[in-house]
């Protein structure tokens, strides 16, 4: 597939962006509370802290409590039917609440808003809600939002490819830890997906973009960044950088310990990378590949572009080079016509490849995309049958892998305690592992060395040395 190319969105707009901010603040936001709720993976979690950035601007105040806000705005995810339907449930819910309160104010946007006919669908089941918008309109959300506060209803949801909007604020959630996005969109269509329909073309920000960015974390006191992408490392700026230069870059900012980054394809996995992630001290000994499947029928179905022999000779290439990676990824079970034995085949690669995690899914079919207008659709109940043996499987050898890590010491960043028995700090180590260990709230935000000394379940647990 081509890549598009890219369109910044101009730097006039985003100034109007902050000044129709900031005349809302004064006309409306004395007071007022909002509450944003994301459904989605961590793309759709950033877009509600710019969101919230916007917010913030605008005078309002968070609320912690969906009852007490004066604007709820739901950020959705339509990447499979449960997603979708707690949505819709929860609007549903908020009826109550606007018969009560009628100057509420309620906004749903986001990727599930990003299909067209759900969309309108929506606008017209729920006359209550005031505000609708898709991906490709977040940069407009306050021009949409004083037409609100004005008294008329909005639903735009723009076909496009999207655009780069540099420059939007942001209010981030966490101070520790936060999330920066390097590029957006897919261009892989694998049969399955929503994901490029709701979120347009590949398009990647510029390197130096990236880096004041990652400057500005830095000076605010972050510590580590998880760079993010749909395909991160298919990320191709303009001017030629790939996704090992944007590793390289941020490995010289000064004040960041540690970098993530997520989700790779195993497609666009070079050696290049491989040696970027063995050399570079700050990034992480850890990868998140998704697998999909064990079987090379499936894959080839699901239009993931590799084979099962390919993606174990990645897995083997990632061991051989990089000192102690931990691999975790995603897989679906339950594809349109996978057998039997295609589901061992998944089990087989799960045992061979020894992952550290699994996020496993029974695969939803998604209107729109090639796999769910394939005839043979497997029944729920083997779906779910396999989805329970398959996530048995991964619990085994979890179990099992978990055992080398007894008598190591890793550095754990900090992130909180645990109070429900004794107080219990907790933190990862670099390659992704949850560690457990006695300590107090002193410790969060610390990068600490712990022994490791037993383990439950996916976690570690340990000591402070
Ligand atoms: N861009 C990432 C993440 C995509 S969504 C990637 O390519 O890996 C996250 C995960 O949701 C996918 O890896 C896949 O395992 C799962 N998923 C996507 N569509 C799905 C569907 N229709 N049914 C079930 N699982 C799905
Ligand atoms: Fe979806 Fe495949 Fe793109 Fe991931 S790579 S977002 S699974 S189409
Ligand atoms: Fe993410 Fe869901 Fe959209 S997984 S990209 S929020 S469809």
């Amino acid at each position: 597939m081509e890549r598009t190319n890219i369109v910044h969105v101009p730097k006039k707009a985003i100034q109007d962006v902050q000044e129709t901010a900031r005349h809302i603040k004064e006309q409306y936001g004395a007071g007022k509370k909002y509450f944003v709720e994301s459904y989605g993976c961590q793309m759709n979690d950033h877009d509600s802290e710019r969101l919230r950035g916007m917010l913030d601007i605008m005078g309002y105040t968070p609320s912690e409590n969906k009852f007490e806000a004066d604007f709820i705005i739901f950020n959705t995810c339509c990447v499979r039917e449960h997603a979708e339907k707690r949505v819709f449930g929860n609007i549903g819910a908020l009826k109550k609440i606007k018969d009560e309160r009628p100057n509420l104010i309620i906004g749903v946007c986001g990727c599930m808003m990003q299909q067209k006919a759900v969309s309108d669908r929506l606008f017209k089941r729920f006359p209550f809600v005031d505000l609708v918008f898709g991906t490709n309109e977040l940069h407009e959300f306050p021009q949409m939002f004083e037409k609100v506060l004005s008294g008329v209803r909005v639903k735009k949801v723009q076909e496009s490819d999207g655009e780069i909007p540099e420059g939007l604020p942001a209010t981030r959630i966490n101070t520790l830890s936060t999330s920066l996005v390097v590029m957006y969109g897919c261009n892989n269509f694998c049969s399955y997906c929503i994901v490029p329909y709701v979120r347009g073309r590949e398009r990647s920000r510029n390197i130096s973009d990236i880096i004041d960015e990652a400057m500005h974390l830095a000076d605010k006191g972050y510590k580590e960044i998880t760079l993010l992408g749909q395909n991160v490392n298919s990320f191709k700026s303009d001017d030629g950088h790939d996704f090992a230069d944007v590793l390289h870059a941020m490995n010289d900012i000064e004040g960041i310990r540690r970098i993530r980054f997520m989700t790779s394809h195993p497609k666009d996995l070079s050696d290049k990378l491989i040696d970027a992630m063995a050399g570079l001290e700050k990034v992480c000994n850890h990868i998140h590949l998704p697998v999909q499947s064990g079987s090379d029928r499936v894959l080839k179905l699901m239009n993931r572009k590799y084979d099962s022999a390919h993606y174990m000779h990645l897995i083997d290439e990632l061991r051989k080079n990089v000192e102690g990676i931990e691999i975790t990824t995603d897989i679906i079970v339950g594809f349109p016509t996978e057998t039997e034995e295609d589901f061992e085949a998944t089990l087989d690669i799960v045992r061979q490849a020894e992952f550290s995690a699994a996020f496993t899914f029974k695969y939803s079919p998604r209107t729109g995309t090639a796999a769910a207008r394939m005839d043979e659709q497997v029944p729920e109940i083997v779906k779910k049958e396999r989805l329970h043996r398959l996530n048995s499987c991964c619990t085994e050898i979890i179990t099992t892998n978990n055992q080398k890590h007894i008598g190591t010491i890793g550095e754990v960043f900090v992130e909180g305690v645990d109070m429900r028995d004794k107080p219990m700090a907790f933190g990862k180590l670099s390659n992704f592992k949850m560690v457990y260990f006695p300590g107090d709230k002193d410790l969060i935000g610390q990068f600490l060395n712990v022994k490791i000394t037993k383990t439950k379940h996916n976690s570690l647990f340990g000591e402070l040395l």
